[in-house]
């Protein structure tokens, strides 16, 4: 399967665009997100580049480690950073096989990384493990409806996400933000269109 990413990244460099996906833009303008960020499946690294960019705008410590396990997209995004002078730990992990190291980030975010189902769980369960108390999870997915508008996204339904199966691992938390229903997205060539999706803001509370 990352045979199949690296040659998406390689035909096209920007897949998704250059701009933060507009839900990170809009709930960042809300929390704060610093300290030692984590980005699953992050891919050229649009997300992250905005978050980092934003902290050494606004002068806020930040830090951050990347995961996808397309070399590709990471040297793409390892350019990109570099050119910006902005330093990340880019790591090539594949979240099927991913250990998770308790109580490491401050914060942690995943756009459109979708996985199958028994991935979806145990990503879920990493990610709320590797978060610190009071720690956020950050991000947008598409939910299973997302298959009916065919604006982007896995076409094999195991792919996309069920709310529940976030409720399942971080029901317990405070959800700052929990959001299912359409919205319209442009990012790149893949995401084009109205979509239905799941955003979520989610302080993990241990
Ligand atoms: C739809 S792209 C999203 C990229 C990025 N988050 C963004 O919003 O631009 C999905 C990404 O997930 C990565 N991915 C898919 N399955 C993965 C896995 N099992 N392990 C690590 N990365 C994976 C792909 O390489 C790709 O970069």
């Amino acid at each position: 399967m990352s045979q199949h990413w690296n040659e998406l990244y390689a035909q096209t460099q920007d897949l998704y665009g250059t701009a933060a996906n507009l839900f990170i833009q809009e709930i960042a303008d809300k929390i704060r997100i610093e300290g030692k960020t984590l980005a699953i499946a992050e891919g050229e690294g649009r997300n992250i580049l905005y978050l980092a960019e934003r902290a050494r705008q606004q002068g806020y410590p930040f830090s951050a480690e990347v995961w996808d396990y397309s070399d590709v997209a990471l040297k793409h995004l390892s350019n990109k950073a570099e050119a910006k002078g902005i330093k990340l730990e880019l790591k090539n992990v594949d979240l099927t096989v991913a250990k998770w190291l308790s109580e490491r980030y401050q914060n942690a975010i995943c756009v459109f990384g979708h996985f199958d189902t028994e991935t979806q769980k145990k990503v879920l369960e990493g990610i709320r493990e590797s978060l610190l108390n009071g720690g956020w999870f950050i991000g947008e997915l598409y939910s299973k409806e997302q298959i009916k508008y065919k604006t982007g996204g896995p076409k094999n339904i195991e792919y996309l996400y069920d709310p529940r199966c976030i409720l399942d691992v971080f029901g317990q938390d405070h959800l700052h933000h929990f959001y299912v229903a359409e919205q319209e997205r442009q990012e790149g060539e893949l995401h084009c269109g109205k979509c239905h999706v799941i955003q979520f803001a989610i302080q993990v509370m241990k």
